[in-house]
């Protein structure tokens, strides 16, 4: 019996996780998976409510729980950061989610951005370090509002945190068998303290994987070959900020933030599994949110839980649904959101 803790947050969160849910209940009943959900009424209409944004009790259950399904997270209302940091960055850093997995794939009845670029093309995964970097919320700031201001935001890299992470993406590149080829993406020619020692340990771990074609790209060069040549890509490896940023784009080739799932992962603890894409706060309440991204993250929480096959089965309903190109990728009509959930709850 798994405890699956949901939090919808804010804006289209909630209305994008109920279809994720309706798809994870399908898949449940035909291959017999017992869960039960435990929903936490969480984000910026509590925080302007009661002035909490993740309390301690609420903390503490989380740390019970066998995964973390959450919808979006951010409020018009509410100054940029104080959700972010109080509710999403500290659940990743607290339950050390250390694994940003962020599947790039297009699929067939999706349009690309792209020209002459299809599915075979576009099918890769970047393995985003998820608990290091900018981050980390160290720095600080003197003589504020004034015209000497000083500002500091410190970037932070442990040979501990480079190295999990690092062998995570080796691992997986073995484990999809796809190119065998693994890219870290960096900016080791500027910032050559702390990517030095991304280098280094990129070199170190990697001569355990002689299997695995080990290649580098820096982060702007990155987002020129994201769009000319995506089919050079199979896992990409990188920094936390970097891989926010190059996930954006990701998600724009595979057709838009709507089909972009997202996976916060401790491999020895409770992970939490989240579409991309954020509360988009005008689109809210109207059923007109693209759901997939949200779908395929709760079959990304099956995979990971060890329900392989149910994760599939998922998986391949959506590929039916969105083949059938009636699918919008980003924000359709209203009410496509429950249609879409509906068409691929039907396909499991
Ligand atoms: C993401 C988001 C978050 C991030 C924000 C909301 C803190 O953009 O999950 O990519 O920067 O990681
Ligand atoms: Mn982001």
């Amino acid at each position: 019996m798994y405890r699956i803790a949901l939090l919808p947050c804010d804006g289209i969160g909630p209305e994008v996780l109920n279809e994720g849910l309706k798809v994870l209940d399908v898949a449940a009943r035909k291959f017999g998976i017992k869960y039960e959900t435990i929903p936490y009424d969480i984000g910026g209409d509590r925080y302007l409510r009661t002035g909490e944004v993740l309390p301690d009790s609420v903390m503490e259950e989380l740390r019970q729980v066998d995964a973390i399904f959450l919808g979006a997270v951010g409020h018009p209302d509410v100054q940029p950061g104080i959700l972010e940091h109080g509710i999403l960055l500290k659940l990743r850093f607290e339950l050390d989610q250390y694994v940003n997995l962020r599947p790039v794939k297009l699929y067939p009845g999706v349009e690309t951005p792209l020209k002459d670029k299809g599915p075979k093309d576009i099918d890769f995964v970047v393995v985003r370090e998820n608990t290091e970097d900018m981050y980390v919320g160290i720095g600080g700031s003197m003589k504020k509002g004034t015209p000497d201001e000083v500002a500091t935001q410190l970037a932070v890299y442990t040979r501990k945190g480079t190295e999990r992470i690092i062998r995570y993406a080796f691992e997986l590149a073995r484990k999809r068998a796809k190119n065998n080829t693994l890219t870290m993406v960096d900016k080791a020619n500027v910032l050559t303290y702390g990517h030095d020692l991304w280098t280094r340990t990129f070199a170190e771990v990697g001569q355990e994987y002689p299997d695995i074609t080990q290649e580098h790209a820096f982060v702007d060069a990155c987002c020129m070959w994201f769009v000319k040549n995506p089919e050079w890509f199979d896992v990409v490896v990188t920094t936390n900020m970097f891989g926010d940023i190059i996930t954006d784009l990701g998600a724009m080739i595979q057709g838009g933030m709507g089909v972009a799932a997202s996976g916060n992962i401790n491999p020895e603890g409770i992970s939490m599994f989240e579409p991309i894409h954020g509360s988009a706060p005008k689109h809210a309440g109207l059923g007109k949110a693209c759901p997939i991204a949200a779908i395929s993250a709760a079959g990304m929480m099956l995979d990971t839980l060890g329900e392989t096959e149910a994760a599939l089965a998922i998986e391949t309903a959506i590929e039916k649904a969105l083949a059938t190109g009636t699918v919008p990728a980003t924000t359709g009509p209203e009410g496509s959101t429950q249609r879409t959930g509906d068409l691929v709850a039907s396909l499991v």
